[in-house]
């Protein structure tokens, strides 16, 4: 196949950088408009017990690791990352993985494990694949915590409603697949400075938790993470990395957010067994790396891309196949 690929933006700080009409998403600056997802003011943090476990719910968010990890002063369940490390400014941040649409959207179905999972379910997940932890208590005081505060965070959300700014930004398909090699090119440009050569991100000075986390190796989120599947990392990456980029002056392309998203998941990382995962297929994600499929297309393709086909081929069956027509 011939193509021409833009070169990797030399400038760390560059703004976004035009692509030449290559094929590869044009990338938009974002406003802040009124439809987009703000968090609520601390003011409006009830005062009193209720208050005060919103609160705690916040901090645990915030210093996980300090509270839960390795060196946890309550319980050694998790990996030393912090749930802020992915959900950003405790989950408040404009396309920053924010919990704005979670706690309205719960109970769920949920498509990864095929059934109605509660709002601590969700969490737990995260606990377990995201934190590579184990599952606390559910009825213990810190998840009733952690879920009083995402009552409060996502108390202005309205269910079905999509604000924008909500979790994180859905990136145009490329029309090839993403290059690992062009992506080491650019984790070494951007980002090797702060999360390591080899991924492993820098603990802090007493060793409670990561001033700069990892991105893999054994320390990391699992393969059973969402993180691990290439939209929501490159989703991510796009509009909050380096640090100090935000959605509104992203400091990557489209397509250099994609490829560095390829080579980190193309490091290794803790295995989660997810056997009982993704029971009905046609429910998969059409970027989870693991087969079986509904389709013909290898697990690399379903990896790194190119991912329209694949869509199309779903879509085709959707149309065709009557059971399917409402989903
Ligand atoms: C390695 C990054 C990472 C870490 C660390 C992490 N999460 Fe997540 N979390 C994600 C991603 C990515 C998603 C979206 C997953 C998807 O859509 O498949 C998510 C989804 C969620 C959701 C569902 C949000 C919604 O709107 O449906 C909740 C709730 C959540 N995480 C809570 C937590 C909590 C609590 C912690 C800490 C105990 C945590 N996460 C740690 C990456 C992370
Ligand atoms: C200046 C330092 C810095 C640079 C450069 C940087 N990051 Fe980060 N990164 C951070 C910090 C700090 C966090 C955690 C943010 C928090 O906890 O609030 C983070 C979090 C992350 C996370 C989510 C947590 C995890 O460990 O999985 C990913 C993914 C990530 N960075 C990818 C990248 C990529 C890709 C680049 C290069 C394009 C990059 N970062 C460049 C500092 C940096």
């Amino acid at each position: 196949m011939t193509r021409k690929r833009p070169e990797l933006s030399k400038s760390g700080n560059s703004k976004v950088t035009a692509n030449g009409g290559s094929g590869v998403g044009t990338s938009t600056l974002h406003q802040i408009t009124s439809n987009t997802w703000r968090a609520p003011k601390d003011e409006t943090i009830p005062t009193g017990k209720e208050g005060e476990i919103i609160r705690y719910g916040r901090e645990l968010i915030v210093h996980t690791s300090k509270y839960l990890g390795p060196k946890g002063t309550i319980a050694k369940i998790t990996n030393g990352m912090n749930c802020q490390n992915c959900h950003l400014d405790a989950g408040t941040r404009p396309y920053g993985n924010n919990f704005s649409g979670f706690i309205t959207a719960y109970p769920k179905m949920s498509r990864r494990a095929g059934k109605i999972e509660s709002p601590a379910e969700r969490l737990v997940e995260c606990f377990e694949r995201s934190l590579n932890g184990k599952a606390p208590d559910t009825s213990g005081r810190e998840i009733r915590s952690i879920l009083a505060y995402m009552r409060w965070v996502g108390k202005d959300g309205k269910h079905g409603v999509n604000l924008i700014g909500a979790s994180t930004e859905k990136l145009p398909y490329l029309k090839f697949a993403a290059d690992t090699a062009k992506g080491n090119a650019v984790y070494s440009l951007k980002c090797q400075n702060c999360h390591g050569q080899n991924g492993e991100g820098v603990l802090s000075h007493d060793g409670t938790s990561y001033t700069y986390p990892p991105l893999w190796g054994n320390h990391s989120y699992n393969d059973g993470a969402g993180m691990y599947r290439l939209g929501n990392l490159a989703g991510f990456v796009k509009n909050n990395m380096p640090l100090g980029a935000t959605y509104q002056n992203p400091q990557l392309t489209n397509e250099e957010a994609w490829d560095v998203a390829a080579f980190i998941e193309s490091k290794p990382r803790a295995h989660q067994n997810q056997h009982s995962d993704w029971k009905d297929l046609n429910k998969k994600p059409i970027d989870f790396p693991f087969g079986p499929y509904p389709d013909s297309f290898s697990e690399k393709q379903h990896k790194y891309g190119p991912f329209a086909p694949i869509k199309a081929a779903h879509n085709g069956r959707s149309m065709s196949s009557v059971t399917n027509l409402q989903k």
